[in-house]
């Protein structure tokens, strides 16, 4: 399996996207071949934020349209599935779907951690990072900073105590009404804001350790509004850059305390908060800064938030995982 030419076909349905594709191996070089995602944006909005009951019976309607465009003619020879975390309604679906494909077929199948895809998909593209890579990973489920030495050792160096960073974006959105799915529409109503109108809170910049909490800056955000009458456009836009740049500070100066400590040779932003261009601009510019080489890794805009894609890739540096069918299961509280 290491050496001949095959093709991986990638499920993923933790959240609220269906999501198909396929990737191709070759010995050392990785290529998608198609990269398909069903988003749910429009059944979750009325709702300010996913129901997972509405989540599982989507993916249950779009699993097949979705896998079918995805593979078009080509004869996949291994299956990758996100098995956790997750919302567990929505993981059976995919790893089910994943099983019956692998069974019906009589094909391998390997259980991807969503965590590990959001790190692959800074492996979309060349140049690759190098080792030891350290890697923020940033979504709505998890905020954490990763040490990666090779492919087969990488470790969490702490994660979010309470929110994550994403849930912090959506959270805030929600309080000032910005529009729903909240990271993107926050992030617009920054670009118009004064990201110094407001001093919220840096918290846990001062600690050694490499843990993450966002909780304490969104009830900041809460007491302000309340000190105000009427929330106008422009105090918005000001609340929202505001709290965003104490965001991007908190997740800059915690990758670049862990920079110092582990002397990487790559950084990598990964997970749906790396969509956010500010938070993209401003760690780039400081990682440039840093006194040794580091080279800096974004995944492709298309890969930032949930797809299959980063399954897929994953997939490709652990084909010595593939077992059987049977050996699979969806876990909601897997760890990295
Ligand atoms: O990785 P992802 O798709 O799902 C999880 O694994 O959690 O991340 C989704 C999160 C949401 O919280 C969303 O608000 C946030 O990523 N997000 C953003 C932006 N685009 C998506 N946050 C800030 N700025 C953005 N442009
Ligand atoms: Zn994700």
């Amino acid at each position: 399996m290491e050496n001949k030419p095959i093709k991986i076909l990638a499920i993923e349905t933790s959240c609220d996207e269906t999501a198909a594709a396929v990737i191709g191996k070759s010995g050392g070089d990785i290529k998608i071949l198609s990269n398909v995602v069903a988003s749910q944006i429009e059944l979750h909005k009325k709702y300010g934020g996913v129901f997972p009951e509405h989540a599982s019976r989507a993916h249950v309607e779009k699993i097949i349209p979705v896998v079918s465009e995805a593979l078009e003619n080509i004869d996949p020879d291994i299956i990758a599935v996100t098995t956790g975390p997750g919302l567990i309604g929505s993981l059976l679906i995919g790893v089910n779907f994943a099983k019956t494909y692998a069974y019906a077929h009589k094909l391998p199948i390997i259980g991807i951690n969503h965590w590990t895809g959001h790190i692959y998909s800074n492996w979309a593209k060349k140049p690759y990072p190098q080792f030891p890579a350290l890697i923020l990973i940033a979504s709505g489920g998890h905020t954490g900073l990763v040490l990666m030495k090779s492919h087969k050792d990488i470790q969490p160096l702490g994660g979010t105590l309470d929110d994550a960073a994403g849930e912090a974006f959506d959270k805030v959105a929600k309080l000032l009404d910005l529009g729903y799915p909240g990271g993107p529409a926050l992030s617009k109503a920054a670009e118009k804001g004064n990201p110094k109108a407001y001093n919220f809170p840096r918290s846990m910049l001062k600690r050694k350790d490499f843990d993450f909490s966002f909780s304490g800056l969104k009830t900041a955000v809460l007491y302000e509004t309340k000190k105000i009458k009427k929330l106008t456009s422009k105090i918005k836009n000001d609340l929202a850059a505001s709290f965003q740049q104490a965001v991007i500070d908190i997740l800059v100066g915690k990758t670049i305390q862990a920079a110092y400590e582990f002397k990487p040779k790559s950084i990598c932003l990964c997970g749906g908060v790396s969509a956010n261009k500010e938070l993209r601009g401003q760690l780039s510019s400081v990682v440039g800064k840093l006194p040794w080489r580091t080279s800096f890794h974004l995944p492709p805009m298309e890969l930032t938030t949930d797809n299959a894609t980063m399954i897929g890739l994953a997939a490709a540096y652990y084909l010595n995982k593939a077992a059987t069918y049977d050996k699979i299961s969806a876990d909601p509280n897997l760890k990295l």
